[in-house]
C-alpha cells in the first residue's frame, strides 16, 4: 500500500483565517484509491517551514508520496516549487506539465500554476495547485501514473 503524506501550504490557512478545504478533499480522494494518508499539516507560504516539513515526511516518516497544495502560482509569497526544488534530489518536470496541459481543458488559468515534483530518497514530492476544484481535476490526471512511478523508484522494471 502506497503511504502518503499531505501538507497544505497557506498563510490564511496556517494563522486559523481560512478553513482548509484542498488538504481534506485529498485526503478522501486517496482514501477511495486504497493510499494510506499517515499525516495531514499545514504550513505557511516560507519556503523554510515548507523545507522542514517535506524533509520530515521523507527522511523521518519515510513515506512513499508527498501531495503539497497551494502556493504555486504567482503571488509574491508563492514559493512552493522553489522550496520542493531545493530538497530534491531528482526532479520529475512531467508531473507538472500534465497538469498544465490537461487543466487548460478546465481553465486557461492551468498555466498559472509553476507545480513541479521531485523525488527526495524514497519519497515522491508533487505539488498540486491550492483550489479543492483543482485538487480534484489534478488527482485525477496524475492518479492512474502514481503504482508505475513507485515501481520504478523502488526499482522494478519498466
Ligand atoms: N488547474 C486546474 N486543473 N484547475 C484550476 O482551477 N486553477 C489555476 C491553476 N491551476 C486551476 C489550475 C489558478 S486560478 C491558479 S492561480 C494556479 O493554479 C495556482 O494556484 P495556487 O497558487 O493556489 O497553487
Amino acid at each position: 500500500m502506497i503511504r502518503a503524506a499531505i501538507l497544505t501550504i497557506s498563510d490564511r490557512c496556517s494563522e486559523g483565517k481560512r478553513e482548509d478545504l484542498s488538504g481534506p478533499a485529498i485526503e478522501s480522494i486517496l482514501k477511495e484509491k486504497n493510499i494510506k494518508v499517515c499525516t495531514l499539516r499545514i504550513a505557511p507560504d516560507e519556503a523554510g517551514r515548507i523545507c522542514a516539513d517535506l524533509i520530515d515526511f521523507s527522511d523521518e516518516a519515510k513515506v512513499d508520496l508527498v501531495l503539497t497544495t497551494g502556493g504555486t502560482g504567482l503571488g509574491p509569497r508563492d514559493v512552493t516549487p522553489e522550496a520542493t526544488l531545493s530538497v530534491c534530489e531528482k526532479m520529475v518536470p512531467g508531473f507538472g506539465e500534465l497538469m498544465r496541459l490537461k487543466g487548460l481543458e478546465k481553465t486557461p488559468n492551468a498555466i498559472l500554476s509553476r507545480s513541479t515534483a521531485g523525488i527526495r530518497k524514497d519519497t515522491l514530492i508533487i505539488n498540486l495547485p491550492g483550489s479543492p476544484k483543482a485538487v480534484r481535476e489534478c488527482l485525477d490526471i496524475i492518479m492512474p501514473v502514481l503504482p508505475h512511478a513507485r515501481k520504478m523508484m523502488r526499482g522494478g522494471g519498466h
